[in-house]
């Protein structure tokens, strides 16, 4: 039996949604790569520095998280007594399945003098195990606060970590996990499109492999992007992310054109996220009726990533001095 025929009779899934919204006093919360009838009906569509800061804040009983688990995990570390859902508890990470919390402990503990700085895209126990998180949006400016001569291990996206070891002239060790969506993107294929439109920028994150990234004149998180297509002067965008971040840029700009740069087999639709494309409208609707799937995490665990998740979120903005820098893991 499909999700609709338990609808009411006559009963509208939207309108569904809505009503149940107000009935348990939720809010939505989407990423950008996610499909683009959940970006419309979200309360608020960001990247993952602005999701977390708005789970922290809100005065929501319940988050439905339109995103990833290590997203809804997040929420519910920043935010313990609310209710999270996440519509497909499937909608995992590969840069998170490339890092499990054993073999980043024992790599840790061969590096005692280094600092772990990790990308928010892992799970739970590895946040615990770490001491400053980062988003793309945020490791730049949380990078640029630690002192040079600091050691660091840099996981699990080795990508983000090579961009910013080139950009910032520093030798953090990096794990070598990959996200499967960015590392899709051809270099050929990129490059043909370039031919075809040789006035047109190519904006990349910083996810993406170096062969992607050195053609890039933008390089950035989702917001990051969305912000250099609002501020180009150029009519046309090569888009190196998800590309389901083009909705948003067509919505905010109907004047302006977006082309998805190509995987291998030339056809953009191998950079399809496949986890986070698990959440529906259907399945968005039976969790916020039933409240399930709902994250839970043990209250020691959560209090140990919690640490580290905070120091994200004051060093991204700048609230936190360079001598309060220590190891907290
Ligand atoms: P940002 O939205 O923080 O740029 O992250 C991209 C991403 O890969 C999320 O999974
Ligand atoms: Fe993970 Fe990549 Fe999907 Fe983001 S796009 S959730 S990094 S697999």
């Amino acid at each position: 039996m499909s999700i609709e025929t338990k609808l009411p009779a006559g009963a509208d899934l939207r309108a569904e949604i809505d009503r149940l919204r107000k009935e348990r006093n939720a809010v939505i919360l989407a990423h950008y790569y996610q499909r683009p009838e959940l970006q419309d009906l979200a309360d608020f569509v960001g990247d993952s520095l602005e999701l977390s800061r708005k789970a922290a804040d809100t005065n929501a009983e319940v988050i439905a998280f339109c995103g990833v688990k290590f997203m809804a995990d997040t929420a519910k570390i920043l935010s313990p007594d609310k209710i999270v859902v996440l519509p497909d508890m499937d909608a995992g990470c590969s840069l998170e399945d490339s890092c499990p919390p054993q073999k980043f402990k024992a790599f840790r503990e061969a590096h005692p003098d280094h600092i772990a700085l990790t990308y928010i895209n892992c799970s739970t126990e590895v946040k615990a195990l770490s001491d400053v998180i980062v988003t793309s949006s945020s490791a730049e400016t949380i990078l640029s606060q630690i002192p040079k001569d600091q050691p660091i291990i840099f996981g699990p996206d080795r990508h983000l970590g090579g961009y910013l070891n080139r950009k910032f002239g520093r030798e953090m060790l990096l794990w070598p996990g990959v996200c499967i969506v960015h590392e899709a993107f051809s270099e050929r294929e990129l490059l043909k499109l370039k031919a075809q439109y040789p006035s047109a920028p190519v904006a990349a994150h910083p996810e993406c492999p170096p062969h992607i990234i050195d053609h890039a004149d933008y390089v950035g998180s989702t917001s990051g992007i969305l912000n250099f297509a609002k501020t180009m002067p150029d009519a046309l965008l090569i888009v190196a992310t998800e590309p389901h971040i083009i909705h948003q840029m067509e919505k905010a700009l109907p004047d302006k054109t977006f082309v998805g740069a190509p995987g291998a087999d030339g056809n953009c639709n191998c950079n399809i996220c496949p986890y986070m494309a698990l959440n529906t409208l259907e399945k968005l609707y039976t969790a916020l009726r039933d409240l399930e799937p709902r994250i839970e995490i043990e209250e020691g665990l959560r209090l140990r990533a919690k640490k580290s998740l905070d120091r994200m979120l004051e060093m991204a903005s700048g609230t936190i001095g360079l001598g309060d820098l220590g190891r907290v893991s």
